[in-house]
């Protein structure tokens, strides 16, 4: 099956479409939001999601996230409740619309789940992968921006993190080493044809939220990341925050972290989609996402308290197995190249993450 089963008079009358994977996700949503109210409407937006970690209304056609979205934009997604692995259905959407690339944030996320069940994530994020490129290949899109972490990087040899910085040495969970074999995988393709362009946007720690504080990260279950935690503790849904070591060699012995607002990966990958117009974009490019700044847990809770009002209690816990003490990007590359840099500050990510969290303290569900 392949492009050429698309009538061509069809192909003429239809609109140039993106395609999303995980875009009612939470790095997806926003993104999407952003390309939404900043693109012309001569570009649709086309999702697919199976709905394993977001949320829909019963009775509803559209998970929250994206029904929000139209609602903040009026403008319309189209919306396909299917896993990346289903290749028939995968077809089906390539046959609907008019691809012209694709952003891939589909993939299971949870370090911890990911120790236990390897295979369920490995065939989620490497195998389902591989799936949406074989669809993608022949259909003749060759454009891709993806999800990719600086977790590739594992134990950091020298900081801040740059690009040209080890990846795949020291990984500590089959979360990150799929990361990994993904960027493997496509750089394999990229040498293979000539006629891929790959960009591997590498995220330090996302957070934050939409500023309309409608749409935000919405955790099933106790969340594994300090910002929603330390905001379901703000709002009086966790009793108090366990910090994970205060013996780290830092400005106060807690872990460091370079957090970057989610608005800000939105217009990041918008910086990609922008790149793919330029001839020398042909390749696998991994780009850092990240502000270059980091900042310890302590440094974390107290500006939450500032931007939010409410106390924060934390206790010293044991350190978390497989965290590092210090994570900072060298963000200069996506300045050079995409013309990107995190414009949001500290303050902003933790006021924004309140105005969702105060306004759906259970989340989507609220
Ligand atoms: P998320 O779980 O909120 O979003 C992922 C979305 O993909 C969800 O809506 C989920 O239902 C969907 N999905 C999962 N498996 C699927 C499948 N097989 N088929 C179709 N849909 C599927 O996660 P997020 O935080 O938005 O992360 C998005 C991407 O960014 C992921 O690839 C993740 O690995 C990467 N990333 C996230 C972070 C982070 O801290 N949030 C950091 C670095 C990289
Ligand atoms: C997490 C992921 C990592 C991913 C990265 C970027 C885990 C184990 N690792 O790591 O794969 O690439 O996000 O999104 O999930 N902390 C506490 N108490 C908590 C939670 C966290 O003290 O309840 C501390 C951690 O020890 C760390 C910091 O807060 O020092 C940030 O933790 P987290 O938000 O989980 O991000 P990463 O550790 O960077």
């Amino acid at each position: 099956m392949g492009g050429d089963t698309l009538n061509e008079d069809k192909r003429i009358d239809m609109t140039r479409a993106i395609l999303v994977t995980g875009g009612a996700g939470y790095v997806g949503s926003h993104t999407v939001a952003y390309l939404l109210e900043n693109m012309g409407n001569d570009l649709e937006i086309v999702v697919v999601d199976n709905l394993i970690n977001s949320y829909r209304k019963p009775g509803q056609k559209k998970p929250e996230s994206l029904r929000i979205i139209e609602d903040m934009t009026g403008k319309t997604i189209h919306f396909y409740n299917c896993d990346i692995r289903d290749v028939q259905a995968m077809h089906r959407v390539f046959q609907n619309h008019l691809i012209e690339c694709v952003i891939h944030f589909a993939a299971l996320k949870a370090v911890g789940e990911s120790v236990t069940k390897p295979l369920e994530y490995y065939q989620a994020n490497v195998s389902g992968t591989c799936t949406l490129f074989e669809v993608m290949r022949d259909h003749g899109v060759h454009k891709l921006v993806y999800s990719s972490s600086c977790t590739v990087y594992g134990e950091p040899q020298r900081l801040p993190l740059d690009e040209t910085h080890p990846t795949g040495a020291g990984l500590t969970n089959p979360y990150g080493r799929s990361k990994y074999f993904c960027e493997e995988i496509m750089k394999d393709l990229c040498a293979s044809d000539k006629k891929w362009s790959v960009i591997s946007l590498r995220y330090f720690n996302p957070v934050g939220a939409h500023p309309s504080g409608r749409i935000g990260e919405d955790p099933r279950g106790t969340p594994n990341n300090l910002m929603p935690y330390i905001a379901q503790v703000a709002v009086g849904r966790l009793e108090e925050l366990q910090v994970f070591g205060s013996d780290y060699p830092t400005v106060d012995g807690t872990g460091v972290r370079d957090y970057v607002h989610v608005q800000d990966l939105a217009e990041g990958h918008a910086g990609a989609l922008a790149c793919f117009n330029k001839t020398e974009f042909t390749g696998f490019h991994a780009i850092n996402l990240g502000t270059g700044t980091g900042y310890s847990v302590l440094q974390m809770v107290a500006a939450f308290e500032a931007a939010s009002g409410k106390r924060v209690p934390w206790r010293v816990a044991a350190r978390r197995a497989g965290d590092v003490a210090v994570n900072y990007a060298d963000a200069s590359l996506a300045a050079r190249t995409l013309g990107w840099r995190a414009r949001r500050t500290l303050a902003d990510m933790c006021a924004d993450t309140w105005r969702w969290q105060s306004t759906h303290p259970h989340g989507y569900a609220t």
